[in-house]
């Protein structure tokens, strides 16, 4: 654990290096993107970074973010984002990506296609030869017939489950939708079922990530830096 937890640091600290004075910062979701935000936060605290405006991808970010000082707007607010810091679930060795462990999936890919830049922090074991062989792909639905749709992923033979929280009721998004997990370990053409689950009434996003990250900053002692073809 300690391990894991220092290269999720690692990954972060080195990405707080990328930022300069007067970007437009995209703060991703989860425990990596933690340590980024309380890593850029003690920068503009310390007098290091200046004009820094933040856009969430959670509400959990959001108020890590304004916690801790940062200057944190709506995306509506910005013209764009110049960089967003996130971390992945699963990633592939062409940078594609599985996310929304952490159920933030939806804003988080709004934000990242609002980005110039998106960079990725991980620790080593995100990666992966092969994405779905470690993580389950997260689906968001909207709760309105989603057992409907929850029958449409047992046709496609993705074995699907709802997730629940601690009290095993649906766990609900930052947009009040449920989540479901799929197994994609078998499919091979992961972009054809990426376009086929948003294009059915009812799936809002799904947590497959193709083609966004352009840079991977890998949390090993040094960093790993990869950069998409
Ligand atoms: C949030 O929904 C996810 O996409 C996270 O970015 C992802 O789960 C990584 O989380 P950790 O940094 O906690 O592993």
């Amino acid at each position: 654990m300690m391990m894991v937890n220092a290269g999720k640091k690692n990954a972060a600290l080195a990405a707080v290096k990328l930022i300069q004075d007067n970007m437009v910062v995209g703060l991703g979701t989860g425990s990596t993107a933690k340590f980024f935000i309380e890593g850029l936060a003690e920068q503009v605290q310390q007098d290091q970074l200046h004009n820094i405006t933040c856009v969430a991808t959670s509400i959990a970010s959001d108020e890590l973010g304004r916690s801790l000082g940062l200057h944190v707007v709506a995306l509506d607010e910005t013209d764009g984002i110049d960089i967003t810091i996130d971390g992945a679930d699963e990633v592939d060795p062409q940078l594609n990506g599985i996310k929304g462990g952490g159920a933030a999936l939806f804003y988080e890919k709004i934000v990242a296609k609002a980005s110039k830049k998106n960079i990725w922090i991980v620790d080593p074991s995100k990666q992966s030869p092969r994405l779905g062989t470690q993580f389950k792909l997260p689906v968001e639905v909207l709760p309105f017939g989603s057992h409907h749709v929850f029958n449409y992923l047992t046709d496609l033979s993705l074995d699907p489950h709802f997730r629940v929280n601690a009290d095993g009721q649906y766990l609900l998004t930052d947009s009040a939708n449920y989540i479901i997990d799929v197994d994609i370990s078998e499919v091979t053409d992961l972009k054809a079922l990426g376009d086929e689950l948003i294009q059915h009434t009812g799936i809002v996003e799904h947590g497959l990530f193709l083609g966004i990250c352009d840079t991977l900053i890998v949390g090993t002692e040094p960093t790993t830096i990869l950069n998409r073809n």
